[in-house]
Order: structure tokens, then sequence, then C-alpha cells
């Protein structure tokens, strides 16, 4: 999905600006993790889980898709990508590479700890956006509905979670999350102080 950057609305107000900008920038720094983390796994798999293999680069397509729409949002919205990407850039790849190690229970644990952390901010950037960016919002709605389809696909590739699959989820839901606050520097947490801070005013 690609929507003209002309039309915009700007945000009303410089916090709000900010806010919208560490929107665009966490986001983008999300989606290049995850093009790290299928890229890995889509590796590994060719080796070992060859059946894992279109539907992880279905993913990979979906979130090269997604990184680019954020990229192309940012100039307008005077954001810019994360200066620490590496930290993505390794952990991701890291990441994706030991939990296809693991098998297809590990691809599809890794996936839905992901996908989840995801879309755990969506919905607050989405009520945030919706009177201050409608552009951003619509394609943050659209972007959505493909994380959640990605998320969906890795529970019902989940066997019924033992107590080992519930431990690996949480490991690397806190490795998601660390990941993004080192590679945007801290801008993922300001974002969700700012987008409570707008909830609980609303
Ligand atoms: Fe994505
Ligand atoms: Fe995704």
């Amino acid at each position: 999905m690609q929507l003209p950057d002309s039309d915009q609305k700007k945000p009303p107000n410089p916090r709000d600006a900010l806010t919208v900008a560490r929107i665009v920038r966490v986001n983008h720094a999300g989606e290049f993790g995850a093009i790290r983390i299928y890229s890995a796994q889509i590796l590994v798999a060719n080796w070992f889980w060859a059946d894992c293999i279109p539907a992880l680069s279905e993913m990979l397509e979906d979130e090269r898709n997604h990184c680019a729409i954020f990229r192309a949002a940012m100039p307008s919205r005077n954001s810019r990508p994360c200066r620490v990407m590496q930290f993505w850039s390794y952990g991701g790849w890291i990441l994706g590479f030991l939990t296809a190690l693991l098998g297809r229970q590990g691809i599809w644990a890794c996936t839905a700890a992901v996908e989840a952390a995801v879309h755990r901010h969506l919905d607050d950037q989405l009520h945030f956006l919706k009177q201050r960016d409608f552009q951003l919002y619509g394609m943050i709605l659209s972007i959505r509905e493909e994380e959640l389809a990605h998320l969906r696909h890795a529970e019902e590739h989940l066997q019924t979670p033992g107590v080992m699959l519930q431990v690996l989820r949480k490991v690397i839901s806190f490795a998601t999350d660390s990941l993004i606050w080192l590679s945007t520097w801290g801008d993922s947490t300001r974002m969700t102080h700012a987008l409570k801070a707008n909830k609980n005013s609303a």
C-alpha cells in the first residue's frame, strides 16, 4: 500500500508532532527488525524446515513493504531512522537464527511473540493518530490487518502451550521490547508515555 504523502494534515502542536515522529521511527525500527528475524529464519528453514518457507517468505515480503511505508512517511513528519539500527540488525538476526534452530515450534513461538509485541502498540497509536494524522492512521490500520494475519498463522501452528513454550514466548517478548528500546534509544518508552497520557486525558 503506498499513499501520497502530500495531503497529510500537520499535527496541531509541537508535542503531538514529536509523538507522531516517534511513532514513525519506532514502527520503522520494528519493521526493520522483523525483516532481519524472518530473513534468518528462512535461512535456517532452508536447511531443516522447508515446509515453513512459503509462509515465512510471505511475511518477509509484508514486513519489507511495511518498512518502506514507514520510511516514506518520515520526511514530512520530521522523523529519521534510528541511528542505532545495528541493535535490531544483529539482535533481530540472532533472535531469528536461534529460534529457528529450535525447530518449527521455535519459529512460530518467535513469530507469535514478536507480532503480539508489535500489535500491543498499534491500538494506542491508532487512538492517538485518528484526530492528528489521518493519513498515518490509515496506513497503520491497513498494516495492522497484515500483522494480525501473521499472528494468527503463528498461533494456529503452535502446539498446546507447554511450560517451555510459554517461557520461550516470554523471553522473546522481553527480547523484542528490549531491542526496540535499544534501537530507538528509549524513544519507544517516551512514545508509550505520551500515548498513555493522551488516553488518560481523553
Ligand atoms: Fe510489519
Ligand atoms: Fe508482521
